[in-house]
């Protein structure tokens, strides 16, 4: 079967819209060896004089990661923000009860802006709504965002740190509909709660964008209402509704597992559904985008069944938590995720792929020797080097295949990218087929390109094949065959492949 080939034709180009940088976002959080022994590693050859590893600024660079979300996560719904502020000596260490760990908070606030100046990305804090409110949150606005001349402000500046930080993106919490968050709520009360905070926020520093919490994922049992009943009290006082979304391949059924992005699709039509049906029946004058502040590939039950970390007497630093090792098919479907949300630009306007670095990342560190690529490191960091301009959905005449998850779903996918300002076009392609290898046509005439500029693609014939300490360039991106001739690109799609190609 495998040498199988389908033709398929895609034209008729719809301009969705323009593509947000912070589409390109990352997620940070205190969890595992993220941090300590992820980003920061004194003693590592390759530490600057601030500990952290230069080795890893180098990979998130590269990755060119847009907006960072930050500290968490199931984390930030017990943390102490204050904690994480002053002399590090005198930072208390503390229980994390999300991930049965020991936070030191040697890495704080301070510390964590200035690496995301080394990596060149803007922090977006997420605020504790779970053991905490709206006093607190206000308290670490004031303390972040005024210049100076108050109580906050002054102690920021004794901290070091003279001008605010200037923190544009908050997240009202994180994952409140799910029963594991600390201070977990009903949708009533979380809306409620939201909107206060939202709104005495707003009074301190109408600048600020907000993000009220959405579903934890599609499959929730409250999935929708929790959107309609957050949105209804949160109305015109916020600019993201968030979504979260990880996927994994269950029961041997790669079929479904590969088709991931058709839930994420559904996903985030419902969600902007509801967003804009609340607008309307209320009479709201704000737009709530979507701020899909949480995806990946996750191989969560590995987590539930096998890492958890148990006993009162039990709570390590930096353990090696949710460190998937992702292979070819992992990375296939991670870049038809990011196919979807650029299908969907308009409306998801802010998304952070969770997480960086050692959980459940793209890039993995050993502790005292190197830094290396997983497979997901690719697709990220190509579509965020060519995705520019708008997004164009294009209409496929992909044959369809039978999933246990998604139902009957199409055998490829694709979207493209113009960038007006120099006239290029990328065009991102995945192939769900186990079998068949796919020759596209694609009508890129009315964009006026002629020549294939780089073209990659992520296939091999074990879709299992993983980079390792050992193999760190097991799976590396190779050219496509892409041409261009007489307005159309033709290149063919191996099966369970991710394929990019830059035209000008
Ligand atoms: O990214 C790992 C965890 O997944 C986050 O802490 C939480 O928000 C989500 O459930």
């Amino acid at each position: 079967m495998k040498n199988d080939h389908l033709a398929i034709r895609a034209g008729a180009a719809r301009r969705v819209g323009v593509v947000d940088r912070r589409l390109f976002g990352g997620f940070v959080e205190h969890l595992g060896r993220h941090i300590y022994d992820g980003i920061y590693e004194p003693t590592h050859p390759t530490a600057d004089t601030e500990g952290w590893r230069t080795d890893v600024i180098e990979l998130v660079k590269e990755l060119g990661v847009d907006t960072i979300r930050y500290p968490g996560g199931n984390f930030v719904s017990a943390f102490q923000w204050e904690d994480s502020v002053g002399p590090v000596e005198e930072r208390p260490r503390r229980l994390d009860l999300a991930w049965h760990s020991t936070e030191t908070n040697e890495v704080g606030l301070h510390e964590f802006h200035s690496w995301l100046e080394k990596v060149g990305s803007d922090l977006m804090l997420a605020v504790n709504l779970g053991t905490r409110g709206t006093k607190e949150a206000l308290e670490l606005l004031e303390y972040a965002n005024v210049p100076e001349g108050t109580a906050l402000s002054e102690q920021r500046r004794r901290n070091g740190r003279d001008a605010p930080f200037e923190v544009g993106m908050w997240c009202l919490g994180n994952e409140m509909d799910g029963p594991w968050q600390i201070g977990h709520r009903s949708a009533e009360d979380y809306g409620k709660l939201a909107a206060r905070t939202a709104r005495a926020m707003r009074q301190l520093d109408d600048r600020i964008q907000l993000v009220a919490c959405g579903s934890s994922s599609s499959q929730m049992p409250t999935f929708g209402t929790w959107e309609r009943t957050v949105l209804e009290h949160t109305a015109g006082l916020v600019d993201f509704i968030s979504c979260h979304a990880y996927y994994e391949e269950r029961d041997g059924d790669l079929g479904s597992f590969l088709a991931s992005a058709v839930d994420m699709d559904h996903f985030i039509e419902t969600v902007v559904a509801i967003a804009d049906e609340v607008k309307a029946r209320l009479g709201s004058d704000r737009t709530v985008n979507i701020s899909f502040d949480e995806w990946n590939v996750w191989y969560n039950t590995r987590f539930e069944n096998v890492d958890k970390i148990e006993g009162i007497d039990n709570w390590p630093t930096a353990p090696r938590l949710l460190e998937d090792v992702y292979s070819v098919a992992d990375a296939v479907v991670f870049g038809s995720l990011l196919i979807s949300l650029l299908k969907h630009a308009d409306r998801v306007t802010s998304a952070s792929l969770a997480q960086l670095v050692n959980v459940i990342a793209p890039i993995m560190t050993e502790p005292g020797g190197p830094a290396w690529r997983q497979t997901t490191f690719f697709p990220f960091a190509i579509t965020s080097r060519l995705a520019r301009g708008s997004a164009h959905v294009l209409s496929l005449d992909a044959p369809t295949y039978d999933t246990r998850r998604h139902g009957e779903v199409p055998l490829v996918d694709a979207v493209a990218t113009h960038d007006e300002s120099d006239g290029t076009v990328a065009v991102f392609l995945v192939n769900r087929s186990t079998a068949v290898s796919v020759q596209v046509a694609v009508d890129v005439g009315e964009f006026g390109v002629s020549d294939v500029h780089e073209s990659h693609v992520v296939h091999d014939e074990d879709v299992y094949a993983k980079n390792t300490l050992h193999e760190p360039d097991r799976v590396v991106p190779r050219r496509s065959d892409a041409a261009v001739a007489d307005g159309t690109l033709h290149v063919t799609l191996p099966p369970v492949s991710w394929t990019a190609v830059a035209l000008r």
